[in-house]
């Protein structure tokens, strides 16, 4: 039986007309399995969705497991347990076959196969009729026949990285059965395939104090990997052989210490635990500043070297907090809060430089170094999809963006707005505050606080004239609220000329776009300032007082990962953490994300490309009067983080550059392999072609893709002329760059699209690029002695079921 707290994943490969399946599934708890039914053709499991509709918990997808399953929309070591009836002998290579089985399972994770064992004329009889029967090109294994013993069976699996083999039943007694089938359960090694099998890996971790990352460092070079650590210190130095300390302030140390750190050796991973070193529950809003710093402001110095440096292959990026994410079950308590905004640059790492796969992971607060450098390694060498995971206890937790159920039926109580308290708009004076103020006063407000760093405009005194018209005493504070003195001063004057404080609502905004690779600390901090110090100001000056709202305002661009807006998305994401973190003191608070506003604030002043960035990618702009309603609505209910944006999903999960999108939007999408298959096919067609059609079909290709960012038709686009003068800025380089990147699988520098180049030009270089990736895998494998991989096109025979 299993534990309460646990699920059990299974996949089935080749379940055909889901004979196997069918005695399986019965005997499965709904609400703790995941079964996958997987066959190669959409024939097999579209006939299975019906069979087994009454079972909610199987879904279907199609699998070839004779290819790469991460090319087909799978996810490495996933699955618990791995079901294959009579349907591997029919591969070509077993052994290709089973790495492929290894690619899939879980450490330590079963695989189950039924198998006949023993030759029998009569089966070779009619199964010879079946095409799968005579795949089999693995001669030294199969010399002339596709069956293995049992025997063999055993040896093949421990060979292939399975050291626990049982078969059923025993040779004696098959040999005198009719029907020699075998059941054969074999056990993955408690490691990933790729990493038992490969060599030894350079890692490069960013030690903290309490020794998370040293403890890691230790653990990983038991396992034999090259394990490099960095502490903070004053100066540049190589303290031992893997032993550095650099300046968290100077950017030029970073950069000295990656080309050090590449040029001795191979760098396969970066991890980044200094985001560590920061308080945890009370803090002060100095504590709070340098925790940013060391957090976000060493990340960025990081990443900068990084990119600059240009790896190939890149190394990958793990950002580590602990207790930074509510996970709101049975976790909400969220000590890290003050790490958490580097979780929204994170996004933005990630949607900026898809080669880092920057991969965001929170450790439990209440574990030892040592067990969370424990998790940290698991997750480290899991190879998995995921990019936002949180460990609470033994548990793994991911992130979803779910959709939001709450309608006027869900409110729980419908907020009063009362004539004799005041409420304050920090940013007041700002378009979204201001809308809010007003939308206040027509339900009652009476006394309103107006916070703004550089008092009333010219274009905003009528807007208040109004306000004042209608009834309501507004007070305007000239202060910056990331600055407590000046905010509390703001506060005896509430308290001395106002009715009690009862509703506190955080619109400060200041944005400050550009590309990470272009960015600087300061250019954080001045974005940062009003939601990270400024709501926790408010806090601070609020915590002991009786209030009915305490909302936070920030963006969707944090939540959807926009491109070019590090600090915004940092800001806002400790935003978003933070109204759960004040949830658990049981203090109101909630954060609404929002979507650009029409004609509100921000959104007017928001940077052509930027609104240019969404149109056809399936995000529209809210009315300003639906804002105001939804924020009504939501006031009424129990949400505390939520997103409001009028967005078409699947347009918009279409128009996300790469072939997979991130984890994040899964709930969101029914599925998307028709989108990794295509970018398959291109690359393959695009490999097979003759040199004069390859540039042909990467010309077409690139077009089509640049014809699509500049939302124009194809023939419109002059394959001669520069990218920049057909208006390619620096946004719409990134997300080309990020396009033919996860397509055809070249690292072409943003750079290099802006810097005059045409489209002929880029498909020579891409061209280029494409045929020096083949020469090295030919010799990759040559020296390997493995097989190349067929056409996609072969992969339409239909396999044999017993
Ligand atoms: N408008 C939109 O479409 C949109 C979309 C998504 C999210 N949002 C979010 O909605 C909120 C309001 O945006 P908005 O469009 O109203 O922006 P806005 O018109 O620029 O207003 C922001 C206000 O914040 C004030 N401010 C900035 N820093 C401050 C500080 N340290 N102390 C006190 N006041 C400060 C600014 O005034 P001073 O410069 O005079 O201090 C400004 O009036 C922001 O949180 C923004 O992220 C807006």
């Amino acid at each position: 039986k299993l534990p309460k707290d646990r699920g059990v994943r299974l996949l089935e490969i080749g379940a055909g007309t889901g004979g196997t399946t069918s005695f399986i599934l019965p005997h499965l708890n709904p609400q703790q399995t995941e079964y996958v039914f997987t066959d190669l053709g959409s024939l097999f499991t579209s006939k299975a969705q019906e069979k087994f509709r009454d079972y909610p918990f199987v879904h279907y997808q199609q699998l070839n497991i004779e290819k790469d399953p991460t090319a087909q929309g799978f996810e490495s070591h996933q699955y618990d347990v791995i079901v294959a009836a009579n349907v591997l002998h029919a591969t070509t290579s077993l052994r290709q076959t089973l790495e492929n089985v290894r690619q899939l399972l879980a450490p330590g994770g079963i695989l189950v196969l039924l198998e006949v064992t023993t030759r029998q004329r009569w089966v070779d009889l009619f199964a010879g009729l079946l095409e799968g029967w005579w795949r089999f090109e693995d001669f030294d294994l199969r010399p002339n026949h596709p069956l293995l013993e049992s025997y063999q069976w055993q040896q093949l699996l421990k060979e292939s990285n399975f050291p626990e083999v049982v078969v059923l039943p025993g040779v004696e007694e098959n040999n005198q059965a009719v029907f020699p089938q075998s059941v054969i359960i074999a056990q993955a090694s408690p490691t990933p395939s790729s990493l038992a099998l490969s060599k030894p890996q350079g890692w490069l971790i960013f030690g903290d104090r309490q020794g998370v990352g040293e403890n890691l460092a230790t653990q990983m070079r038991t396992r034999g990997e090259i394990c490099t650590l960095v502490k903070p210190g004053q100066e540049y130095q190589q303290v031992e052989p893997e032993e550095f300390t650099i300046n968290p302030e100077k950017p030029e140390d970073f950069q000295k210490l990656i080309s050090q750190v590449t040029h001795s050796g191979n760098l396969h991973g970066v991890i980044q635990c200094w985001s560590l070193e920061t308080p945890k529950g009370d803090f002060t809003t100095e504590e709070l500043t340098s925790a940013s710093q060391i957090g976000c402001g060493s990340t960025l110095s990081l990443v900068q070297a990084l990119v600059k440096t240009e790896l190939s292959p890149s190394c990958h990026l793990w950002l580590i907090t602990q207790g930074a994410q509510a996970v709101p079950e049975n976790n909400p308590v969220v000590p890290g809060v003050a790490q958490s905004s580097l979780w929204g640059m994170g996004k933005t790492i990630a949607s900026e430089h898809p080669e880092l796969k920057c991969v965001r992971i929170d450790l439990d607060p209440q574990q030892t170094a040592k067990e969370q450098a424990r998790m940290l390694m698991s997750e480290i060498l899991s190879e998995s999809r995921e990019d936002e995971v949180a460990f609470r206890q033994e548990n793994r937790y991911v992130a979803r963006l779910v959709p939001s159920r709450h309608t006027q039926k869900t409110i729980d109580k419908p907020l009063t707005v009362r004539k004799d308290a005041t409420y304050l708009i920090a940013g007041g004076l700002g378009g979204v505050g201001l809308l809010v103020a007003r939308w206040l006063v027509e339900k009652g407000a009476r006394h309103l606080v107006l916070i703004g760093r550089s008092g009333v405009k010219e274009t905003t005194k009528s807007q208040l004239q109004e306000l004042e018209q209608a009834g309501a005493q507004v007070m305007v504070a000239q202060a910056d609220i990331s600055n407590l003195e000046s905010l509390t001063k703001v506060w005896s004057e509430i308290e001395q000329n106002m009715p009690p404080l009862k509703g506190v609502i955080n619109s400060a905004a200041v944005v400050d776009d550009t590309l990470i690779e272009s960015h600087n600390w300061p250019r954080f901090v001045k974005v940062m300032a009003p939601k990270v110090q400024g709501s926790w100001n408010l806090h601070l000056l609020t915590q002991n007082q009786s209030l009915d709202f305490f909302m936070l305002f920030s963006s969707m661009a944090y939540l959807l990962s926009t491109e070019g807006a590090a600090n915004y998305a940092a800001a806002n994401a400790f935003q978003h953490t933070f109204a759960y973190y004040r949830k658990s003191l049981e203090l109101p608070a909630i954060t609404i994300n929002w979507g650009a506003i029409l004609g509100i604030g921000l959104e007017p002043q928001l940077k052509a490309s930027e609104k240019f960035q969404n149109q056809g990618r399936g995000i529209e702009p809210i009315l300003p009067q639906k804002a105001v309603e939804a924020l009504e609505l939501l006031l009424g209910t129990n949400a505390i983080g939520v997103g409001v944006a009028p967005i078409n999903w699947s347009q918009f999960i279409e128009k996300l550059p790469g072939e997979v999108s991130p984890p994040f939007f899964d709930d969101l999408i029914v599925s998307q392999p028709e989108k990794l298959v295509k970018a398959y096919q291109l690359l393959e067609k695009i490999k097979t072609a003759s040199t004069t059609e390859k540039e042909i079909l990467l010309v077409a290709h690139l077009q089509s893709e640049i014809a699509q960012v500049l939302r124009i038709k194809d023939s419109q686009i002059d394959i001669q002329q520069p990218l920049n003068t057909m208006g390619v800025d620096s946004l719409m380089a990134l997300e080309l760059r990020n396009r033919v990147q996860s397509q055809l699988e070249v690292n072409i520098k943003v750079s290099q699209f802006i810097e005059g180049v045409s489209i002929s030009e880029l498909a020579i270089k891409v061209n280029e690029q494409l045929r020096q990736i083949d020469s090295n895998q030919e010799t990759k494998l040559e020296n390997d002695g493995q097989l190349l991989s067929t056409d996609i096109n072969n992969s339409d025979w239909i396999e044999g079921e017993l």
